[in-house]
């Protein structure tokens, strides 16, 4: 796995368009701007394969990527704050509480966080669903390099408390960096151990 490219497949704006059910998911949760379409791009190795911007929001569709032949990637429309109206963000967040709770082949959820922000109660909500859902995720911190390393720690405490409430968490918590490539390779092999 990560040694071919990968592909858009499509975007997706309702349960109906998405792709048969016929490969593993794995799927990135987070605030709008938190770093999901970077973290892709970092993973598949390939700048500009998903769309990542400065304005939050960015993401407006849930994007299926190929990675190797049984393998999807999939880039969620971030939840929080997001520059655009807010009847297109609750169909957003519609479909997005959907696809997290009614997706058969996702075999687990990136729930990432800010490095320098931590758990949000938004973040808190979307746990519960996946809770309830039964879907195990398992937390990344992005834009590790924005955070001295002697304030990471802090964060970690922060977070690993947030994890225990929830019954889907899955304990281990990876630190990265999109830009400068920390955890990456780690990620990858997270992953490859889901197949
Ligand atoms: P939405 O699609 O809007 O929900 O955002 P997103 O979560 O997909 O975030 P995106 O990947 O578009 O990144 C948002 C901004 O953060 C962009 O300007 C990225 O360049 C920046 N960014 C992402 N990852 C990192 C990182 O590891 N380090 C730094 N310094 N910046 C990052
Ligand atoms: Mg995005």
């Amino acid at each position: 796995l990560f040694a071919g490219p990968s592909e858009f497949v499509k975007g997706v704006v309702a349960m109906s368009g998405l792709p048969a059910a016929d490969r593993i998911e794995v799927c990135f949760a987070g605030r709008s701007n938190v770093g999901k379409s970077s973290l892709i791009n970092a993973l598949t190795g390939t700048k500009g394969l998903a769309r990542a911007s400065n304005t939050p929001g960015r993401t407006q569709e849930i994007n299926f990527f190929t990675q190797g032949p049984e393998l999807y990637l999939v880039d969620l429309p971030g939840y929080g704050y997001a520059n655009a109206p807010l009847k297109v963000v609750e169909k957003w967040q519609k479909l997005l509480k959907q696809y997290l709770s009614g997706r058969q082949t996702l075999r687990r959820a990136f729930v990432l966080i800010d490095t320098r922000h931590g758990v949000k109660p938004v973040d808190e909500e979307i746990m519960k669903l996946l809770d309830s859902a039964a879907v195990t995720f398992q937390c990344v911190l992005t834009k590790a390099d924005k955070v001295k390393a002697s304030d990471r720690e802090k964060i970690l405490t922060q977070v690993r408390g947030a994890l225990a409430k929830h019954p889907a968490a899955y304990p281990e918590i990876v630190l990265t960096s999109s830009e400068k490539g920390d955890g990456i390779a780690t990620l990858r092999a997270i992953i490859n151990g889901l197949l």
